[in-house]
Formats: structure tokens, sequence, C-alpha cells
């Protein structure tokens, strides 16, 4: 679903008279030039709008040499103190911070659990969390753990309290297999595995303890599995000596226990989160405290404009990088009122979402693309009648988005008058780093750009030579360091340099396609590597052929992605059988299956062809182009290099067979 690169709707401008930061691009362009002549006064001047225990002594050290950059080094902070303990000596103390919402809803559809939470309520619980963390537990500044939770308010709790003690936390997405949660907690060496017994998901009970039960059986060395009971489930398995209840940890913790915040260096790591590459398995993306708060304060003023009469709402899982950024550190450190909701945008029904806008007059929203396409085919009738009047800003994020898409959103949810952009960044980057900015200088928008590049932001589209290129298929790249950029891949700098810092010098390559048009906006089109985009969500076709590989019967397969009209693309996997095994459609559905239990259920494919042979190259290359053009109907280009061309005849006729599978079904 990403936009063709041929019709890009260049030169339509929606230029909105009745906002009042209305700005000429040439305007917003001048303020931009400056601010990346001179990247560390201007970050500096950012960054000195947050509390700091100590200010920094040098804005911008290489340590010890390009690419690792640190930020505001000298500087001591803690961003448990910036989200919480900052609102609780001003009139915030009593204002809302999260307003939470259980899937479970009564027969007239109203929500059955509600919860909301104060500054000052979550400053206790934060403090008593912390607590009970450093004194039971004994965990310390620099250790790691594991959480593997769902969306309820302990997720960003324990995510502050961590933070309050400078623990190094790594969330793992609560849909994530055993297998895959099993490789995050071996490779962060975690401490402690913090999860829930079991969580709702479209009215079905998942059960969470158990997936870390069997991820542990090849992690031995974690001492403590605390586990929060969200159902209160009677037979959650406890393993003595090694589980405890959430509850158990906090009792007899005083419920005015404090915490005084660790006040760690700027450069002391927040979190690692996991995230898919082209090759090996998930990296840890490591993020700092000091560049990482700033980055987030900056947006959050100049991308979302937060004010305090705002209800801001984050559609994102806290288990991806939206989640950290949006949901938890940067909406909380603003002192704004946010919702969170845990369970199915579709359940019970597909105005669950717009019930929720409407019960809490929400003002902005931050959703996805999948989203949006998802609520765009259940129809107009779902969305007809709701109250958006609330809504001032939307933005999107995890893909492009198609103009059609746009225009509906627009249309219903921004009755085509609030200011929808979409917001270019990625795990590594730490925050937005391309969009519109209506808090700062509202440029027209055009439906399905990213906009320009933010403040202090040096991208550019570039060859691949390196050089900058204007109305032309480029690579995106970041050509100077800025706050909340990755410090480092968790355990292996080298792969740091290698993957980001080596396609050209000096630039940060971000593995994306991208047009940059005549007026500068930056039209991401798509990953320009082996990664996929699944319902916004990042995967690398390697691992899902490393799962597929792993299984007895698979001797080879090559997965591409396949574009979807909701999900945006879905894996489809060829594979070669070994000797002894024959297609059919019990294999193929065990496949699929067993793709599910070692990733997760975001990584099935959608398809499986059998084949023979994959196309390669002479060096044993797989051409996944190839199968990606056979698999859209595009042709194919440039062949010569393939070692064997029956292999993709085969590949031809096998997706042939299927489509017409597919067709004698309908
Ligand atoms: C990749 C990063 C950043 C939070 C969610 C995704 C794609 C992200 C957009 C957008 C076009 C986008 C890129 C990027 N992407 N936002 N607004 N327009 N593409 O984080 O999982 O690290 O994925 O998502 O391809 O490289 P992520």
């Amino acid at each position: 679903m990403s936009i063709s690169e041929e019709n890009l709707p260049y030169k339509e401008r929606i230029v909105l008279n009745s906002w009042p930061n209305t700005t000429s691009i040439d305007s917003y362009k001048a303020m931009h030039s400056k601010s990346i002549s001179n990247i560390e006064d201007f970050w500096a001047n950012v960054a000195k709008e947050l509390e700091w225990f100590k200010p920094w002594d040098k804005v911008l050290v290489a340590d010890p040499q390009p690419p690792f950059y640190k930020w505001f080094v000298g500087g001591r902070l803690n961003a448990s103190y910036l989200a919480v303990d900052r609102h609780i000596n001003t009139w915030r103390k009593n204002k809302l911070a999260i307003i939470w919402e259980g899937e479970p809803v009564d027969p007239s559809g109203n929500p059955i659990e509600v919860r909301k939470l104060t500054y000052y309520d979550l400053y206790r619980e934060v403090n008593r969390l912390a607590f009970a963390i450093r004194d039971k537990l004994g965990l310390r500044k620099g250790d790691t753990v594991t959480i593997y939770l769902p969306m309820i308010p302990e997720l960003p709790i324990l995510m502050l309290a961590l933070a309050r003690l400078g623990v190094i936390f790594s969330v793992v997405f609560s849909g994530f297999s055993a297998q895959a949660l099993a490789d995050r907690v071996i490779d962060a060496k975690s401490r402690v595995v913090f999860t829930a017994d079991a969580f709702w998901r479209r009215g079905r009970v998942i059960r969470l303890k158990d997936v870390v039960d069997e991820a542990l059986r090849n992690a031995q060395f974690v001492e403590r599995v605390v586990v929060y009971r969200r159902m209160n489930l009677k037979d959650t398995p406890m393993k003595p000596g090694r589980d405890i209840w959430w509850d158990e940890l906090l009792s007899g913790v005083p419920a005015n226990a404090y915490v005084k915040p660790e006040e760690v260096e700027s450069e002391h790591p927040l979190y690692i989160l996991y995230t898919s590459g082209t090759t090996g398995k998930p990296k840890g993306i490591v993020h700092d405290t000091g560049g990482y708060m700033t980055l987030l304060h900056a947006t959050m003023k100049w991308v979302f404009d937060v004010k305090d009469t705002d209800v801001y709402w984050c559609t994102a899982d806290i288990g991806w990088v939206t989640g950290h950024s949006y949901i938890v550190f940067g909406p909380l450190m603003e002192g704004v009122t946010e919702v969170m909701y845990e369970g199915a945008p579709d359940y019970p029904a597909p105005d669950r979402w717009w019930r929720i806008v409407e019960r809490y007059g929400v003002t902005i929203l931050y959703t996805s693309p999948t989203a949006i396409r998802t609520f765009m085919r259940y129809g107009d009738d779902w969305v007809k009648g709701h109250d958006f009047s609330t809504i001032r800003i939307i933005n999107s994020v995890g893909e492009p988005i198609n103009p059609e898409a746009w225009r509906w959103a627009w249309r219903w949810l921004g009755r085509e008058s609030v200011p929808f952009g979409s917001t270019w960044w990625m795990t590594e980057t730490g925050g937005i780093l391309i969009s519109h900015a209506p808090g700062l200088a509202l440029i027209p928008m055009k439906p399905g750009t990213n906009g320009l590049p933010l403040l202090g932001v040096d991208a550019d589209v570039v060859d691949d030579e390196g050089r900058p290129v204007q109305g032309k298929r480029g690579y995106l790249v970041i050509k100077k360091p800025w706050p909340g950029m990755m410090l480092t891949i968790w355990g292996d700098p080298n792969r740091y340099i290698q993957v980001y810092w080596s396609r050209f010098p000096d630039m940060f390559y971000a593995g994306d396609w991208a047009i940059k048009d005549e007026d500068g906006y930056i039209w991401v089109l798509g990953r320009a590597d082996e990664v996929i985009k699944v319902s916004g969500h990042r995967l690398g076709t390697y691992e899902i052929e490393s799962a597929l590989v792993s299984h007895k019967a698979v001797a080879e397969s090559a997965v591409v992605g396949m574009p979807d009209l909701v999900k945006g693309e879905v894996p489809v996997a060829f594979v070669v059988l070994r000797a002894g095994f024959s297609p059919s459609k019990e294999l193929k559905a065990e496949l699929r299956n067993w793709v599910r239990e070692v990733i997760g259920p975001i990584a099935e494919p959608a398809e499986i062809l059998f084949v023979t042979k994959l196309p390669k190259t002479r060096s044993g290359k797989i051409m996944r182009r190839l199968l990606k053009q056979v698999l859209i109907g595009q042709p194919l280009g440039d062949t010569t290099a393939l070692e064997d061309e029956t292999s993709i005849d085969e590949a031809r006729k096998a997706y042939e067979e299927l489509s017409r599978e597919l067709m004698g079904q309908r």
C-alpha cells in the first residue's frame, strides 16, 4: 500500500487558513537552515527547557569516535523525575495523567473497567514500586530487566519506576512468542522478568505467564519473575523461589514510600528495544536519557502542539517504540492527560475507538495507516454520527499513508479542518524527525507526504553515490547527529557502525526509499532493504525464513512482502522442501502455525508457495526482488544475474496455481 512513485500528488496543497500559526514554506526553511548550521546551540536551547540535576559540560561529544555520539555530556537528570515529580509541585498534581480502559464491555457497550490516575497517583505508585524493586529485588542502576506486559497502567508505572532507579529495561511486545521473548531475555541478560497472568484481546484470554515459563526454560539465569494479577486466574503456575506476585512484592511498602530518583548521566541507557533488521537476530537498540528526553520534549510541542486543555491519545502498543516515546515518556513529561486502551480496535464493534474519542473528548489523535484502512473497510456507517468535534490534530506513523486513507480520516475524524501529518521516524531515531509541525509552523499539507525535516534535523534524500537528489527516488539519510539517536546496538557496537553508518560516509542510513519534492517535502516510500512492514510492525524477511528452515520439512525459503489493502504488506513465503516431504494443504497450515509459534502471530505468512528451487545469483544470493515482482505481476527487468532461469518460471507457476486456487474458493 505504499505510495506509487509515479503519481505522488506533488502539486496538491491543503492550506488551513483557520490555523493560527500558518507560515510560508520559505520562512520555515530559513528557520531550518539556521537550526542545522549550528546543531549544538540549537539543541542546547531546547534541552535547557528540561530540568537537570546538573547542567552538561559539552553539548555533543563523539566518544570514542563517530558515530558513537553522546549528547549533553556531564549533565545529570532522571526520566522518571521529569515525567512525574516535576508535576506534583504544580497545579497539575491532581490533574489526570492516564485514563485507562480495559477491553471488556457491558451489554450497552460501555467499558466495565476504567481507571483514572492523576499525576499524584502516578507519583505514589511509581515510588512504591521503585521502593519494592530496590529493596526486595535488589535491582540497581545499570542492571537489566525484561518487561512482558499488556496495555495496563502497571506498564508505564513500571517503566517509570525502573527509570527512577537507573535500571535498564527491555519491553517485549506481548504478542511475541516464547522463543522471541527468550531471545530478548538472553541477549539483554535480564536478571528479572515482569509479566501478568493474562489479558484480554478480542474477548479472548491471552495467558502471558505460560509464555514466560516456556521462554525461561532456556534462560535459567533469570532470578525472579514478578507477576501482575490482571485476570486473577486461579491456575497460574508459580515457581517457588523464582516467581512472586506483584501485590506480594508491594506488600508492606508504605503508601507514601519515596525513592530519590537516581541522578543518571545524560548518556545513561534508559532502555533497550529490540527491532528487526536485514540479517541476524533482532538488534537491541539502546537509547540514552538526556538526548532522548530532549527530542521528546521538542516533538511533543512542535508536532503535537500539546496544551493543558488537551486529551491526547496515541493508539500504539507500548511494546513498540511509538508507545515508549509517545505514550510513556513524551506525554507524561509534558503533563498531558492521555488515554490508554487495553484491547482490540474493533472490539466489540468497529466503533470502539470512536466511542473512546467521544467519552473523553480526545483532542489529539496519534494513530497508524493500517488502523485507518481497517476502519475504512468497515464502512462509513461506523463513523457516521460519532462526535469528532473535539479532535484538533491528527498524526499517523509506521508506514506511508496512502492518499485515500489520508482523505478518509481527514474527512471523518478531521472534518476537513485539522492538521493531519504522517510523522516519519524509527526505533533507532528515538522520536519524530520528519513531520508537519503545527506547534511550530503549519506548512501546507499534502495528503501522503511526511512533510519537512524538523528543526535541528539534517535529513535528506541521496542517490547511490550519496549525492542529494530531488524529484527522484533515493535513500533517506540523516547527515548530522540529533538528540534521541540510538547510542549503539546492545552488545554489538560494530554492527551499529556496519548497519547504519557504512552505506554512506558520515551519514545515518535509515534503510528507506524516499523522494524529496520541489518544495523540499519528503515522501518516504517504503523500505529499501529486506525488511517488511506488516500493519506497521517491522519484520525482517530473514527472521521469517530462519523460522521456516528450523522446521524439519523445510530445506530453504525466501520471504517477500506482498502489498495488502489493509495491512500494507503481508509476508509470503516460497519454500523448498527437504527430501521425503511433499507439498500439502496440511503442511502449509503447519508451517504457517510454526512461524506463529516461533516469532508471533504478526509474522505468520499469508501464503506459502512450494517450489523446488529459489531464484539465485551465481554467487548463491536469493533474488527476492524477482520473487516480489512475480507476486505483484511486474516485469522482471534484468535477470542476467540469475543462476538458473527456470527457478523464476517455477515461482511464477506456483503463484499462478495459487491464484487460481484462491479464485476457485471465492
Ligand atoms: C520504519 C521504522 C517510528 C515508529 C513506528 C515504526 C517506516 C515509520 C513512517 C511514515 C512512511 C514510515 C519506515 C521506517 N515508517 N513511519 N510516517 N511514513 N514510513 O518504527 O518499527 O522502527 O519502523 O517504519 O520504513 O524505516 P519502526
